[in-house]
């Protein structure tokens, strides 16, 4: 029997999804125990009996803080990281006036070895366990965050991001070698430890359709790999898209027609979606994934989350990081908290929760490993503290109820209310 650790806390987690059960669909103890054997959680429920139970296991007591599955990020550009919060422009002049000239740089391995570590270790400090990222056009872009992943042990997927038109001479690749990087790249880290590779066309604009045409062959290739695009962030791409595309039936078609739609597709952002589009995607059982900050952030629009739950879609939630304003999926929940109010709809916090965690590790298709607290799930972690400041601590002080003590951290929260984390069982070193 490996090394044994109990923590102790509050503990939530999920066995259902509160968008179809409610909040009941959560898992809380007050007085609750986590134990952990070789990376997994071996136990979950009442913090005494699993003391009682376990007397030679390692305790970790973090008293009145609420242990949690560490949060999904399931859309995130890691190049982007050195160019966050920068002001002033929409999505097209965005990419082309900060985006572009960042992710050349990462044509120098060294480059993307530092700004890879760096923005795990920001992930790591904010709660984050798993993300999806986008990579630049370079495979060393790849191998940096792959290897920095590796390094820390944490599950992240990611892939080399493919364009071969209508982007800067140093930043395009061709059809020919978007395939053969990609797979070369898929074959040799996919399933490794517990990284996945992710086929990454960035999306319709940038790539000619036989550079789609390529990348859907290689997902035809490994349909178990997931495939990560962008689509219906902004309605001035929308109209690039249809006259780049001009025989497509709408947006969701440039891909459909390419091999691109599927089951194991991520679609970044899905905000202004045709009836068509809205049908197909749920019908294949793809995944949207709502990125609020930057939504709002590069004045794309507010997606509907409430329309598109109600029609059974399988939705995850990210940062979008650098087009997104923070790392913390805590500032993430709140602003998607904040677009649900604009759209007339108040999102409970137990779907905040659960979307920041089981909802994205669902959308990623790892919902079976990661996203919430049940015995054989990998123990990642984060630990929250639900007083990390004055006025958190004076507004929670007031509640009568889980929910109404997690409510203050979502909405004011950042990595100050970030106790701890933990990576397949073990402590992250750079958190409190
Ligand atoms: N659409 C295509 N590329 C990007 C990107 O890097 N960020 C965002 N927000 N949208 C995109
Ligand atoms: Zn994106």
């Amino acid at each position: 029997m490996g090394d044994t650790t109990l923590l102790l806390g509050q503990t939530l987690g999920f066995d259902g999804d509160p968008f179809a059960d409610g909040p009941a669909a959560a898992r809380h103890h007050t007085h609750g125990g986590v134990l952990i054997r070789d990376g997994r959680i071996a136990d979950v429920g009442d913090g005494a009996t699993l003391r009682a139970d376990h007397p030679d296991a390692r305790v970790i007591d973090h008293g009145a803080a609420l242990i949690s599955p560490g949060f999904v990020d399931a859309h995130v550009h890691y190049p982007q990281t050195a160019i966050i919060a920068s002001w002033g422009k929409r999505l097209i002049d965005w990419l082309n006036s900060y985006t572009f000239p960042e992710e050349a740089r990462f044509a120098d391995p060294d480059h993307a070895a530092m700004i890879a570590a760096r923005y795990l270790d920001l992930v790591l400090a904010n709660g984050t366990t798993t993300v999806a990222s986008y990579c630049t056009i370079h495979p060393a872009s790849v191998e940096a965050l792959f290897t920095a992943a590796q390094a820390r042990g944490m599950r992240v997927a990611a892939g080399k991001t493919c364009m071969d038109r209508n982007a800067p001479d140093d930043l395009r690749d061709t059809a020919q070698s978007a395939y053969d990087d990609s797979r070369a790249l898929l074959r040799k880290w996919h399933g490794v430890d517990r990284l996945s590779y992710v086929i990454t066309p960035r999306f319709s604009p940038t790539s000619s359709p036989d550079q789609l045409q390529a990348l859907g062959a290689l997902w035809a290739e490994h349909p178990d790999c997931l495939m990560q695009t962008h689509l219906s962030e902004q309605v001035d791409e929308i109209a690039w898209v249809r006259s780049l595309y001009p025989q497509a039936r709408d947006y969701l078609d440039t891909y459909e027609a390419h091999g691109l739609l599927g089951a194991n597709g991520l679609y970044g952002h899905a905000i202004h979606l045709e009836p068509r589009e809205r049908e197909r995607l749920a019908e294949v059982d793809a995944a949207l994934i709502h990125c609020p900050t930057s939504n709002t952030f590069i004045g794309s629009g507010l997606f509907d989350m409430a329309g598109l739950m109600a029609q059974g879609q399988r939705i995850g939630l990210a940062t979008d990081t650098g087009g997104g304003s923070s790392f913390s999926m805590l500032r993430t929940m709140a602003a998607a908290y904040e677009v649900g109010q604009l759209r007339g709809h108040a999102l409970h916090p137990a779907q905040l929760w659960w979307l920041a965690t089981a909802g994205s590790a669902r959308a990623l298709r790892m919902g079976d490993r990661i996203g919430t607290l049940a015995p054989g799930f990998e123990a990642d972690l984060t630990v929250i503290d639900l007083a990390s400041t004055p006025a958190i601590a004076q507004r929670a002080a007031q509640a009568d109820d889980l929910w109404q003590a997690l409510f203050p951290t979502i909405m004011m929260g950042d990595d100050r209310a970030i106790a701890a984390t933990y990576v397949a069982g073990r402590p992250v070193a750079s958190v409190k």
